[in-house]
């Protein structure tokens, strides 16, 4: 997959995307990202690429021409331009996971300010993703949340082919079990006895309560209340 970041503030991407699987996998070429500075593409000798609100209101609006520049410098047939912006379809699991294997080449355009001229959405964008439901100074920490969060459905990028599948949200439970390592015994509180005893079916029957315990209790609304018992 290759992804294109179009932000004010390439720097910002620098730590996280250079260290841990992110690393790992641009260096194994799973994955290329690209960063683009939307002021390269301002077309006034201030380099500008904001300016007030029509109609007035508070903060700065990104304006459309260097934005569209800066998108049309890099679609190609393949290309899929992403607004991250608090209006968006709220980001799932399984999003993350279609994105992984549908997007040849995502372009992640980062919002600052009040955010981008309107117009910018109706000509070049194709899909909205929020990253919840709160508002982010910009777009930056949420292109991260979905470069993460899409990667790990690339094959290779998680050493275990299977690890995404078992964790939260992609179970029936909704969450994963819980997970423990060594010492047996901390503070007097000691690792539950079944997850030692060797068991697999046992063990696999209390991660499964433990999960459906707890999606039950933190996420009622994904759970599929009635037909599971816990
Ligand atoms: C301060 S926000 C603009 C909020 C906008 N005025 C509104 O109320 O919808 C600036 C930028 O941050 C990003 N952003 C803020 N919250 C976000 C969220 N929940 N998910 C994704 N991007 C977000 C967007 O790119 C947005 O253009």
């Amino acid at each position: 997959m290759e992804i294109d970041i179009l932000s004010l503030f390439p720097e910002y991407f620098e730590g996280p995307l250079s260290c841990s699987i992110l690393g790992r996998a641009q260096k194994k070429g799973l994955v290329r990202i690209r960063q683009t500075n939307i002021r390269d593409f301002s077309t006034d000798r201030h380099k500008s690429v904001d300016d007030r609100p029509y109609g007035g209101g508070p903060g700065m609006v990104m304006m459309v021409e260097p934005i569209v520049k800066a998108i049309r410098s890099l679609r190609r047939e393949n290309s899929k331009v992403v607004y991250l912006s608090p209006q968006g379809r709220v980001l799932t699991a399984v999003m993350c996971e279609a994105f992984a294997s549908e997007m040849e080449h995502m372009i992640l355009l980062c919002g600052h300010y009040e955010g981008i001229d309107e117009r910018v959405i109706e000509m070049e964008v194709d899909i909205e993703i929020s990253i919840g439901d709160y508002v982010l100074t910009n777009g930056c920490p949420a292109a991260l949340v979905l470069i993460d969060s899409v990667c790990r459905f690339i094959p290779g990028v998680i050493g275990h082919p299977d690890a995404p599948y078992q964790d939260s949200f992609h179970q029936e439970a909704v969450f994963d079990g819980p997970h423990y390592t060594r010492p047996v015994e901390f503070e007097g509180l000691k690792v539950p006895e079944v997850l030692t005893g060797g068991n697999h079916k046992e063990i696999e029957a209390y991660r499964r309560s433990q999960a459906l315990e707890k999606g039950k209790r933190v996420r009622p609304e994904l759970t599929l209340l009635g037909e599971i018992d816990a």
